[in-house]
């Protein structure tokens, strides 16, 4: 049962990237160079997704023209002697196929997947969000492929969570389950719960923005009601799937950077700017510099 296809929500308002986000998708606020949507594509890509299906919404349309060619921008490099990156430009999102749904109301995350069931029919599926990197250390695998790995031997569904610090628990949301006695980083849920206060959370444990579904989830989606902030949340919908058939849970190692938070893009930022040869080394001296309060060089 090999997973083929994966679903990438990108429809969400970026209300906390306003004005940013007043005419670009927060999915296309960039890292360096590339879009946070590329990284997370590229990760599908790697992970051996071939079809994706990307929710978008209005106003979201450079997501699209990102995705697709762009003849007179390449005819503009090679005639200025950039072939090299006409060619980057050009083989952006090759490596699957993309599809593209709109969710005409801003229903929430469950219902943005509910769109996706005529499209994944009876398969498992992969759901990346739009607006989250992950960033497994070196040598491991791309964060997707671990949980397909997972699904691969279990066939049952799977979500990435992280620990979170208890005061950033109504953030996300939080699960919680019975470790697996030969693997302590694998829970059995029993329950989860959307954006809770501190008190009510049953763990620092909160859902990292990957998953791996059965079409299951889809016939739970249809019974979830509206939940936090009258929207129809996928968490509500995977924990009635809990009750129906087993749903695991994976601690992983990887780091996630969780691109509508405004400090968490600034850091993803900083970090990918700095590992680059291009941009790395003269950043480092900048940052220190600022940090030891020195005199900014003029240029
Ligand atoms: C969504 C999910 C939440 C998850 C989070 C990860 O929330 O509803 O369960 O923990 O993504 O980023 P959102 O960030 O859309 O509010």
């Amino acid at each position: 049962m090999q997973v083929r296809k994966a679903v990438i929500p990108a429809a969400g308002m970026g209300t906390r990237f306003l004005p940013a986000t007043k005419s670009m998708p927060k999915e296309m606020l960039p890292i360096v160079d590339k879009p946070v949507l590329q990284f997370v594509l590229e990760e599908a890509a790697e992970s051996g997704i071939e079809d994706v299906l990307i929710v978008t919404g209005r106003g979201k349309q450079a997501i699209e023209n990102h995705f697709d060619y762009n003849p007179d921008l390449e005819y503009f490099l090679r005639n200025s002697g950039k072939a090299e990156l006409a060619e980057r430009v050009r083989d952006i999102g090759e490596t699957v196929r993309i599809h593209y749904i709109r969710q005409k109301e801003q229903l929430g995350l469950g219902d943005a997947i509910r769109l996706a069931r005529q499209h994944v029919g009876q398969e498992p599926f992969a759901v990346l969000l739009g607006d989250t990197i992950i960033d497994p250390p070196p040598g491991q695998k791309p964060g997707l492929r671990q949980l397909l790995d997972l699904f691969e031997q279990i066939r049952a569904s799977i979500v990435a969570v992280h620990r979170v610090p208890r005061e950033w628990v109504a953030r996300y949301g939080i699960v919680e389950g019975d470790p697996d006695p030969f693997d302590p980083n694998l829970l059995r849920l029993r329950r989860l719960v959307e954006k809770p206060s501190p008190p009510e959370a049953p763990s620092d444990l909160a859902i990292a923005g990957r998953y791996v579904f059965t079409p299951e989830i889809f016939d739970a989606l249809d019974c979830t009601p509206r939940g936090v902030g009258g929207e129809i949340q996928l968490t509500d919908a995977m924990n009635q799937l809990a009750v129906d058939e087993p749903v695991f849970a994976l601690a992983w190692q990887a780091r996630r950077f969780d691109i509508g938070n405004r400090l968490e893009y600034a850091k993803c930022f900083v970090e990918f700017a700095l590992r680059r040869s291009d941009t790395g080394p003269e950043l480092r001296a900048h940052i220190a510099r600022l940090l030891a309060g020195g005199p900014e060089p003029l240029l």
